[in-house]
């Protein structure tokens, strides 16, 4: 990988909230959902300083939601690949003070044309809609914030070691990167599978996709679906296993991985496997963090980084810190990374961690 930008060690925030001429003016693209949505801008700011390593605040002209950066060299590339940026403009002088705004002088807006990121249409993340699917935007938000810490050399392939039916695996593939998933849930696994296949077929996509079992010394270990896609911006492939996470090193082998992305049971409704109520399913969540951690992060190549979102309310941040360091990780604590916390409803208080594994071990 090359897009890697130092940790962020954000410029100064713009000082005035009224943009001045040569500024950045980021409109912010509506949320899906709405109790993530009313956190979206605080997010897509933090987003904004780690990506691009200069910082931007919420500004809000003639009443919509901006990030508002002060005149800098600015990566627009790194900007176009944002999970919550519509378009870009640049401020110019203000429009004056005509009926239209009241009499306040807002900025003049000049368009800035952005790098289109995706190698593929948006609707092969966006189409499935299913019970405990990670929305979308913020998963790109994960993918985003994890691929820019990593610095191991590429091409690079994305993990998602709980990987569901799969918004992590077709979000890395829409990034240009191919993709491979552990799921302990067959069923989704082969939703999945059934999926890629209808959706591959109707675009006349040319791919292959095949469910197969998997075997070792005779023994039955599960299946695992393989799928290699032409998508328009080049030939994409996809490895999911069936099984426990916590076998992902065995299943997997000797393959190391540029990035590990993954949102992590919530221990409620989508809990561990092993829980009966709430609180040992509580208790079960944060052991399988636990007991998985050490065996992702042996997967992960020298600079490569694990990205990953829990609740909160299962385990507290320092008590994740604790198990990142522990499995030789070196945890983004500073800063725009401790502005990720968001609450996603009653019993869960969602948060990243992104870590990285040294380029020297
Ligand atoms: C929060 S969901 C991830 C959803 C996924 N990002 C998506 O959008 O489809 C967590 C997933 O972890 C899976 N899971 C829970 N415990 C597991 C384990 N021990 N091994 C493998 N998968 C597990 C669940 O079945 C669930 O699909």
């Amino acid at each position: 990988m090359t897009e890697a930008t130092p940790t962020a060690g954000p410029a100064v925030a713009p000082e005035q909230a009224q943009p001045q001429p040569g500024d950045w003016l980021c409109l912010l693209a509506p949320a899906a959902n709405r109790v993530y949505a009313d956190q979206a801008p605080r997010l897509a700011a933090a987003e904004w300083a780690i990506t691009t390593g200069t910082a931007a605040a919420e500004a809000s002209i003639a009443g919509v939601p901006y990030l508002h950066a002060a005149a800098s060299e600015l990566d627009l590339a790194a900007v176009g690949r944002l999970s919550a940026c519509l378009a870009l403009f640049q401020a110019g002088p203000p429009a004056g003070s005509g009926p239209l705004a009241a009499g306040r002088p807002e900025p003049t807006l000049v368009p800035v044309a952005l790098p289109d990121p995706r190698q593929g249409d948006d609707d092969l993340v966006t189409i499935p809609k299913y019970a405990g699917k990670t929305n979308e935007q913020f998963t790109r938000l994960l993918l985003n914030v994890t691929l820019s810490q990593v610095t191991a050399p590429g091409p690079a392939t994305v993990l998602d070691p709980l990987c569901g039916r799969g918004t992590t695996l077709l979000s890395a593939w829409l990034r240009g990167l191919d993709a491979a998933g552990v799921e302990a849930d067959v069923k989704a696994v082969e939703a999945l599978a059934a999926y890629l296949k209808t959706y591959l077929r109707r675009k006349r996509l040319k791919h292959s996709a095949a469910v197969s079992p998997v075997r070792r010394e005779g023994r039955s270990l599960g299946k695992r679906l393989d799928v290699e896609a032409a998508l328009p911006g080049g030939t994409r492939q996809l490895t999911v296993f069936t099984g426990d996470t916590r076998r992902s090193a065995a299943l997997f082998g000797k393959k190391r991985f540029a990035a590990i992305v993954t949102d992590a049971p919530y221990g409620i409704v989508h809990g561990a496997r092993d829980g009966r109520n709430a609180a040992s399913r509580d208790r079960s969540a944060a052991q399988l963090l636990r007991e998985a951690i050490p065996v992702w992060a042996s997967q992960l190549a020298p600079g490569g980084a694990l990205g990953l979102s829990w609740n909160t309310l299962t385990l507290p941040r320092a008590g994740l810190a604790e198990i990142l360091a522990y499995a030789g990780l070196e945890l983004r604590d500073d800063g725009p990374w401790r502005d990720l916390a968001h609450r996603v409803d009653s019993s869960v208080v969602r948060d990243v961690a992104v870590a990285v594994r040294p380029a020297q071990t």
